[in-house]
């Protein structure tokens, strides 16, 4: 497939850029080394057992933020997959691209120390720390390249609302339940202090079982915490429903049917906490 825009200068035509990680200052590698201590400390015994097996077979542990490169080393050596840099957010079809060949496209650059618990665009934190991790796990790794090849299949079947609802319910918002507990493992919520929390402990948002064509109905809210949470069992589960699954009829049954709000229980939902959504109602709008 043609690829649709053209590559801000400096860019290659993939839309990646060298990482430069030769160019970070000290206070840069401060700041990654500031934010992991904070989120590891608070993230142990509430986020999956294979983040914690990421971070730890990929030495993300190391001080100051990680040479891509040698990143890429030892993740293509578990799972095939790289870390490559890009100038910012890149066209949709550029971005399934490169995850169908298993390559995960990151920010090179981080927030400011005044940017720590808040920002709009997606960093070398949120894309390293959040995502990578669970690149090293193999069900998950088959999962994210597949999303990658149907993503470019969705661009075709004029479903990509539906199928990035997947992506934000899953990669970006999911929890997962481990022996009988609910973990973290989304990459928006384990790079975020304050959603760490709010996810797993607040009385605020539901928390529903997991259901493909229901989580493809529900609009999202990127401007808060979220309302409702989707819960897996496992990543091989995950993958079962999704990789080795043809979308193409869901998507012609999914065109009907109404969206669901990001709060709403369904019937039909089997609903592990049902939320109060007091946070949304304290929140101005
Ligand atoms: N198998 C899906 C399709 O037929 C694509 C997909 C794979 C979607 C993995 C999400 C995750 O389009
Ligand atoms: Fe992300």
């Amino acid at each position: 497939m043609s690829l649709s825009a053209t590559p801000p200068p400096g860019a290659r035509s993939d839309w990646t850029i060298p990482q430069a990680w030769d160019s970070y200052t000290a206070a840069e590698h401060g700041v990654w080394d500031t934010l992991f201590a904070r989120q590891t400390a608070m993230l142990k015994g509430r986020v999956s057992d294979a983040f914690l097996h990421g971070l730890d077979v990929l030495r993300l542990s190391e001080a100051g933020i990680p040479d891509f490169g040698e990143l890429s080393e030892r993740l293509t050596a578990l799972t095939g997959w790289q870390v490559v840099a890009v100038p910012g957010l890149v066209p949709d079809d550029v971005f399934f691209d490169h995850l169908a060949n298993r390559r995960f496209v990151a920010g090179r650059f981080i927030r400011r120390p005044d940017q720590l618990d808040y920002l709009e665009e997606p960093d070398v934190f949120h894309d390293v720390f959040g995502h990578v991790p669970l690149l090293a796990d193999p069900a998950f790794a088959d999962y994210m390249q597949a999303y990658g090849a149907g993503g470019l299949r969705a661009i075709r079947f004029g479903a990509l609302e539906k199928l990035a609802r997947l992506y934000w319910y899953t990669v970006e918002f999911g929890l997962i339940r481990q022996r009988g507990d609910l973990k973290l493992y989304g990459a928006g919520i384990v790079s975020s202090f304050g959603e760490s929390i709010f996810a797993l402990d607040d009385t605020s948002p539901n928390r529903i079982a997991f259901d493909l064509e229901r989580v493809m109905r529900t609009d999202y809210r990127i401007d808060d915490y979220q309302q409702s949470y989707f819960v897996i069992d496992s990543f091989e589960e995950l993958r079962r429903q999704t990789a080795d699954a043809d979308f193409a009829p869901l998507y012609g049954q999914l065109e009907g049917q109404a969206d669901i709000a990001p709060d709403a229980i369904l019937p039909s939902d089997r609903v592990l906490n049902r939320g109060t959504q007091r946070h949304a109602r304290d929140r101005p709008r």
